[in-house]
């Protein structure tokens, strides 16, 4: 298991080396993650679907999870631009997604988000659970 989490951190870091975000925008972006753990958590569903593996993945995706219709007909695979027009404003990017939340309108604050959450993907907490299924 020690050998398994060694390849995954070997395979994971340099990706992460070469567009790491600067250390202060992660920093700002998890303090505004604070918002959306009122339903989110990263390695474990609650009200809105885990955000672990959350890069690259397909919107309406994580198994077991109970999406809105409109969230699994959604065409869309989540990265850096999909997130930004989606969290700036999600009903107007997904019509009909059950996520109620309005938005995070700030673009500054959005990309602090981004920023935080494609690190998150990379985090213990995250190599951990991608371990356990
Ligand atoms: C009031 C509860 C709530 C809050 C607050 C909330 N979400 Fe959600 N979120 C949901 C629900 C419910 C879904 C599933 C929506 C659907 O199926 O239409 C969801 C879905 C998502 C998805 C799509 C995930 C996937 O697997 O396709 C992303 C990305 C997301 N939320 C990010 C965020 C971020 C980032 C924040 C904080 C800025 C946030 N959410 C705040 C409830 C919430």
């Amino acid at each position: 298991m020690i050998a398994a989490l060694l390849w995954l951190a070997a395979g994971t870091l340099p990706a992460a080396a070469t567009d790491a975000a600067p250390p202060d925008q992660v920093k700002a972006g998890e303090a505004i993650y604070a918002r959306c753990l009122a339903c989110h958590a990263l390695a474990y569903d609650r009200t809105g679907p885990r955000h672990c593996g959350l890069f690259g993945r397909r919107a309406g995706s994580v198994k077991g999870f109970a999406y809105s219709p409109a969230m699994q007909r959604a065409d869309i695979i989540w990265n850096a631009r999909t997130l930004d027009r989606f969290l700036a404003n999600p009903t107007q990017a997904v019509p009909g997604t059950t996520m109620g939340y309005a938005g995070v309108t700030d673009s500054k604050e959005r990309s602090a988000l981004i920023a935080y959450l494609r690190q998150a993907n990379g985090s213990a907490e995250c190599l951990r659970q991608a371990e356990r299924k």
